[in-house]
């Protein structure tokens, strides 16, 4: 059957054909009010990619995100334990996938798909593991952090703190010591060392009072988690990053656990890159490899915003400009582009985007395509049908713009808006 395979080069289209693609949705065919859905829409699932999932409120995008981690999980063995995802979940909606989308049942066989549920790993802070068992909430593992992994830099964001204050001085001297002695110190340990400093009594104690309030965050351990066991060939980590979005700097704890992942898997895959190509001229066959890793985020924006810098700034900007050759890849989903990192923006090739409405977030898509697809993209959505998971595709791997629906889910989505009459 024809298809319409997006994120591939025609070269490499050539050369793999649909393998290592995934089916996302249908393209959209007809004049504006007359659409209709024909040819199945495939997502290239192999190669590196910078994704931009955009939309307003309710259009779609946490679930089209979910859709693109199915696809991730469907592929066949051979490929897929070659890969690995890790969705950063800010509204902690993702464990859903482990079931079936029952509820659907009848709108998934319309498009020749069964409900399914998905083997996903939902790691939550070690620290809060009684929190969740309290609270009867299932999960299927732990993370944590050496605070030793942390710059004086990533401290300071996280926290706040402006380097050039007293308090800022501290943590820089504090931090350096830290560092210098050994590689496994606690928090309490850092407090201790704050206490121990013959500084302004303030400074000392905002400062100390930040390591403590970390503390509860539940995130570090002096021993930390292997990456390895974060991320897994063939697997797909959920990191439940939703209980610091609500307390106050709490994005700040989640773009620091984001940026300390994105890190870690860059320097893994960068390692086994390099491992790859000396098997490729070898032949033979080295143990453990970071897979090529897909980093889906929602609200992407709070980790990569525009203006200002987070703790995943950084991190993740190296995703966005070195990431193709190491093979990592990122879906950034964010209601407004325009107020994602032009950078990350900018080297999108692939951008996804339900209904936008605002001309700002619009003008900001203009920025991630060649001339050839500059003009008109107010025009295509307006063209766009008025249902949910309906989208425009700008695909600069094939050059071409076109309108799809989202395929429904296969897995339960707990994204949905609560309404108060009940069925
Ligand atoms: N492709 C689709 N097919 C059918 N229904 C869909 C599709 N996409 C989204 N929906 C419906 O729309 C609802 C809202 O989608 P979703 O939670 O993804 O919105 P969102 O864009 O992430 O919104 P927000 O910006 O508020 O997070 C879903 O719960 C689902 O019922
Ligand atoms: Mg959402």
């Amino acid at each position: 059957m024809h298809e319409i395979i997006i994120g591939r080069s025609p070269a490499d289209l050539e050369k793999y054909g649909n393998r290592g693609t995934g089916v996302i949705g249908r393209h959209y065919v007809g004049r504006k009010g007359e659409q209709h859905m024909t040819t199945t829409v495939r997502l290239d699932l192999a190669m590196p990619h910078i994704i931009g999932l955009f939309g307003k409120r309710g259009q779609g995008k946490s679930y089209s995100m979910g859709s693109i981690a199915e696809e991730i999980a469907r592929q066949p063995d051979d490929i897929r334990m070659n890969m690995a995802a890790l969705i950063v979940d800010t509204m902690g909606i993702y464990w859903s996938m482990k079931e079936p989308n029952e509820r659907d049942f009848q709108l998934l066989a319309l498009w020749r798909l069964k409900p399914k549920g998905f083997p996903v790993d939902t790691l939550i802070p070690e620290g809060l593991v009684p929190l969740f068992n309290e609270n009867k909430i299932p999960f299927d593992g732990t993370y944590s952090f050496k605070p030793s992994e942390l710059d004086i830099g990533s401290w300071a964001l996280t926290f706040n703190i402006d380097l050039d204050t007293e308090m800022g001085l501290l943590l820089a001297k504090v931090i350096k010591f830290m560092n210098e002695e050994r590689d496994d110190f606690s928090l309490e340990d850092i407090v201790q060392k704050i206490k121990e400093q013959d500084v302004e009594h303030v400074a000392k104690e905002a400062l100390m009072n930040r390591f403590i309030v970390a503390q509860s965050w539940g995130i570090f351990n002096p021993k930390g988690t292997s990456i390895f066991d974060i991320i897994k060939p063939g697997r797909i980590a959920i990191i439940d990053v939703s209980q610091f979005g609500l307390s106050s700097g709490g994005w700040s704890v989640n773009s620091l656990v984001v940026g300390l992942l994105a890190r870690k898997i860059l320097e893994e895959r960068m390692k086994a890159r390099r491992q790859e190509e000396l098997e490729g001229m070898s032949g033979s066959k080295a143990t453990r490899h970071m897979p090529i890793t897909w980093m889906l985020i929602d609200e992407a924006h709070q980790f990569l915003p525009a203006e200002g810098i987070t703790p995943a700034s950084g991190p993740l900007l190296q995703w966005v400009k070195i990431g193709r050759e190491p093979g990592v890849s990122l879906v950034l989903a964010t209601q407004m582009p325009n107020k994602l990192h032009q950078e990350a923006i900018s080297q999108c090739d692939l951008v996804i985007s339900h209904r936008l409405t605002s001309s700002d977030d619009i003008n900001a898509l203009a920025g991630t395509m060649q001339t050839y697809q500059k003009y008109g993209i107010a025009d295509y959505y307006d063209a766009l049908p008025r249902v949910k998971g309906a989208a425009i595709v700008l695909d600069d791997n094939s050059e071409r713009i076109i309108q799809l629906r989202m395929r429904p889910r296969m897995s339960w989505h707990a994204g949905g808006s609560p309404v108060a009459i009940k069925d």
